[in-house]
């Protein structure tokens, strides 16, 4: 093993980090070469810099004409130049006073700096490689976004074990996320994914829930079990209904005991409709963590970026920042939010009236709402619709998915109508 490695291994052993590091984890180190070795030029070689393999002129990365064309009012260094690994310094210290901001909960509880990470799926990646050993064990809700079947099961060889989403009154079934948890908890470590909003469900926990989820983690940290616990954020701040709770769980676990070890995983993608600019971010924290524990796990982090990504779009990070700075943004912001939410209402109010053969799962939050098709063929339902020039998502053949999101408000009506029709035809179907 690399002495670098050593190094961190040590400053974080007897932690929950120490403890939870799968075998690349603990292999991982961010080497002392050309990143390293640049920035140090970067603060002492005044004569000439001959480091990085970026061409520059007159001290100034080159920036070809037709791109800057392109993109007037950004220099060379804030769209075309290299970023460091670990992301844009400026734009990291906004997106976690971001974070604070949108969650009071996490009062001064301290966590990392957030580390850019090349969209929510790298930041996820990321940390199935640091978390994840083969026949390591995922709790998570029986309604996921399917990649992580790739990321943590294809990729890392965990084995993903689901508990129901809901209960039969259509609650968060925080009974059987706490019998899956004592069920696999022999290995004396969990990984637990929780996705709220939720894709596919589009729900959220509601304050009760929320404290029943964070009290299920509490008893089995105390009980001597350590926890990874995963918060995928991606929808965060879409919620719709009073009762949700409208902060981020990982507030409540930032500081929730020595074995939970909080990561929360956020980006520009969904929150701030910037889908294609790649802008994720990884953030961790665990009560009694401290900043020599912080910055030996970026330290791991920042290995396995470099040997993956190598570093984040710097045109990109330069436009979320300049967004997240512009005294318009937020007004912006809150009318995307208002237009999702009257889909949202509007797609309640047609399902109040709803009679069929499908059930509307419990919604209250994020891009999409799911039917439980129940026993028809929900991928025959998908196709069905699908030659009628509607496109919809059929999962595991039992639900099909609904992204309100992607349709405007006066079409919702004509959309929720072909998809009740086209149940009512399959099920004609099955019954001959
Ligand atoms: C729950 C969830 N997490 C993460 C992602 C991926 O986000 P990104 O596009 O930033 O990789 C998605 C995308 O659909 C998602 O639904």
């Amino acid at each position: 093993m690399n002495q670098l490695a050593r190094e961190l291994n040590a400053l974080l052993e007897g932690t929950v980090i120490g403890r939870v590091l799968s075998e690349y984890g603990l292999r991982s180190f961010f080497p002392k070469g050309i990143v390293a070795q640049s920035a140090e030029a970067a603060a002492k070689a005044t004569r000439f810099n001959a480091t990085v393999g970026m061409a520059y002129s007159d001290g100034q990365p080159i920036l070809v004409d037709a791109a800057s064309r392109q993109i007037p009012g950004f220099s060379a260094r804030e769209s075309v130049a290299y970023s460091p690994t670990a992301g844009n310094a400026s734009l990291r210290t906004r997106w976690e006073a971001e974070i604070r901001r949108k969650n009071p909960g996490l009062a001064d509880a301290s966590m990392s700096k957030p580390v850019l990470t090349s969209g929510l799926t790298n930041g996820l990646f990321q940390l199935g490689e640091l978390f994840v050993d083969p026949d390591d064990r995922i709790i998570m809700p029986d309604m996921f976004w399917g990649n992580y079947r790739l990321m943590l099961e294809t990729r890392r060889q965990g084995r993903i074990v689901t508990f129901p989403f809901f209960t039969d009154e259509g609650s968060f079934h925080v009974e059987g996320f706490r019998a899956a948890c004592e069920k696999h908890r022999s290995a004396g470590k969990l990984m637990v994914l929780l996705n709220f909003p939720n894709n596919p469900a589009g729900y959220a926990p509601t304050k009760n829930e929320a404290d029943a989820i964070v009290a299920v983690l509490h008893e089995l940290a105390e009980d001597g079990l350590d926890i990874v616990v995963v918060f995928d954020d991606a929808y965060f701040g879409l919620y719709y209904s009073d009762d949700v709770y409208q902060e981020s769980l990982f507030a409540r676990c930032a500081n929730l005991h020595e074995r939970v070890l909080a990561c929360k995983v956020d980006g520009a993608t969904k929150e701030e409709y910037l889908w294609g600019l790649r802008l994720g971010f990884i953030t961790i924290a665990a009560r009694g963590l401290t900043q020599v524990h912080y910055d030996a796990f970026e330290k791991k982090l920042a290995g396995s970026i470099r040997a993956s990504v190598s570093n984040g779009n710097t045109l990109g990070q330069t436009l979320l920042l300049r967004m997240l700075e512009d005294p318009d943004w937020q007004a912006e912001k809150q009318r995307i939010y208002d237009d999702m939410r009257t889909r949202y209402r509007t797609v309640m109010e047609i399902l109040s009236s709803y009679d069929g053969p499908l059930t509307a799962l419990p919604c209250n939050a994020g891009y999409f709402m799911s039917f439980d098709c129940g026993d028809l063929d929900a991928e025959a339902i998908r196709v069905f619709l699908l030659e009628k020039g509607i496109g919809t998502i059929s999962i595991q053949n039992r639900y099909l998915r609904v992204a309100f999101a992607s349709v405007d408000v006066p079409d919702l009506p004509a959309l929720y109508k072909e998809v009740f029709d086209a149940a009512d035809a399959i099920a004609h179907e099955q019954t001959q």
